[in-house]
């Protein structure tokens, strides 16, 4: 199910506020960094704000420099991204800027509010999709992935969708603009609300960017956590695109693949990676990656081990394949892309004998090209 890459948009404050509550909207950036927004945005194919951000601050959503529309459409795209909302209530102001200004508009509403929100915005050309009883957010990263061909979203609030699409483990970035003033109301909206984020208060996000732009500071981090069970998580796609390029690595082969492994813990912590042929001639990559583990190590049982090919079921040059040993190592998650195929041994099934044994194997065909491309030579 490929969604789009999903990028978090916020200016808080030092308290973590994204507004305060007096009427109208609390500005926390510069000129400066509304410029850098107005960039992220050009790079996107869509933009989503919750109806809650339309009713605060009723944005227009625009990409303001002339320059980078230009720049759009000479490369055959629209000249504004798609603009997105969602709604539940199906209650929205035919009157708000959003509307009236800029290019496509999309409402993704539940069955109930569809018929509110039709009625409307009759006559505004806004597309309405109802995505069942509940807004489910998976379906609406797929049918914006599938049906509209947005591969890159940015999400510009507010609390509620931030929350959501962070704790669902659906966000592939974010970017955090911090402003050098502090809102100090208890009741004023804050960036993340409670929720069950993904590998819980140990998870550490990976911080990828920090740059001063004008008073504020920029963050960019990148989640870290796999997901749960055969639910994927972004980090998971991150983590098993990790395994893939490791499999570049391999001293080359023509008796045996070249697959990368990653071992992670469930608060996101790399626990070791390995690649084939790493330490000796016949190791495997989930081998290399284990055998740098500690046995017993506590974390093992609800980690998730990343091969870029499933791991083997049958081995004629060691005791124990690859789903044994992830096995007697007590993990109970695995996240690949390829499943063997024929070429060196027959009827291989190392997802089957894992499952059997009562663990997850998550299967992301979309990474298949990146996890075979070292093994061309194969045939
Ligand atoms: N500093 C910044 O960068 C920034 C950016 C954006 C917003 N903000 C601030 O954030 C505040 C607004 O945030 P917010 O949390 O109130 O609103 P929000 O997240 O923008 O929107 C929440 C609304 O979205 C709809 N929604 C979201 N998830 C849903 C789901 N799973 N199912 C059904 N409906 C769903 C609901 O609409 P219905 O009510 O129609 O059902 C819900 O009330 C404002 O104060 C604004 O100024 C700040
Ligand atoms: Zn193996």
């Amino acid at each position: 199910m490929p969604h789009p890459y999903v990028l978090l948009s916020a200016a808080v404050s030092l308290d973590g506020c994204l507004d305060d509550t007096g009427p109208g909207r609390l500005l926390l950036s510069g000129p400066a960094d509304f410029d850098r927004v107005d960039e992220v945005r050009a790079e996107s194919d869509a933009i989503l704000v919750g109806a809650g951000t339309l009713r605060a601050d009723n944005p227009r959503l625009l990409v303001n420099s002339a320059e980078r529309r230009a720049a759009r459409v000479a490369a055959g795209r629209p000249e504004y991204p798609l603009k997105v909302t969602v709604s539940g209530s199906g209650d929205l102001d035919p009157d708000a800027n959003f509307w009236s200004t800029g290019g496509e508009k999309i409402v993704y509403t539940t069955d109930e509010g569809a018929a509110k929100a039709g009625d409307a915005l009759r006559g505004l050309g806004v597309d309405v999709v109802s995505v069942g009883p509940d807004v489910d957010w998976l379906a609406v990263l797929t049918h914006l992935h599938d049906v509209r061909g947005v591969r890159r979203l940015m999400v510009e609030g507010g609390g509620r969708v931030h929350t959501q699409l962070l704790s669902q483990g659906l966000a592939d970035e974010l970017q955090l603009a911090l402003a050098p003033l502090v809102v100090g109301e208890p009741d004023a909206p804050r960036l993340f609300g409670p929720g069950d984020y993904p590998g819980g208060p140990r998870n550490r996000l990976r911080l990828v960017e920090t740059r001063p732009v004008g008073d504020v500071v920029l963050m960019r981090y990148v989640p870290t956590a796999p997901g749960t069970g055969t639910v994927p998580s972004a980090a998971d796609h991150r983590w098993l695109a990790l395994a893939c390029e490791l499999a570049a690595k391999c001293p080359p082969s023509r008796t045996a693949f070249s697959v990368g492994a990653v071992v992670v813990a469930a608060d996101g912590t790399e626990l070791a990676r390995g690649y084939s042929r790493e330490s000796d001639p016949v190791s495997h990559a989930e081998e290399a990656a284990l055998a740098k583990i500690e046995p017993g190590d506590p974390r093992l049982p609800t980690a998730t081990v990343y091969s870029s090919l499933e791991p083997c079921a049958r081995r004629a040059s060691r005791p124990a394949p690859c789903a044994r040993l992830i096995l007697d190592a007590g993990v109970r998650r695995v996240v690949t892309t390829w499943r063997e195929p024929d070429t060196f041994v027959a009827g291989a099934d190392g997802s089957g004998l894992l499952a059997a044994a009562g663990a997850d194997v998550l299967v992301l065909p979309e990474y298949e090209a990146d996890a075979k491309a070292p093994n061309r030579h194969l045939g």
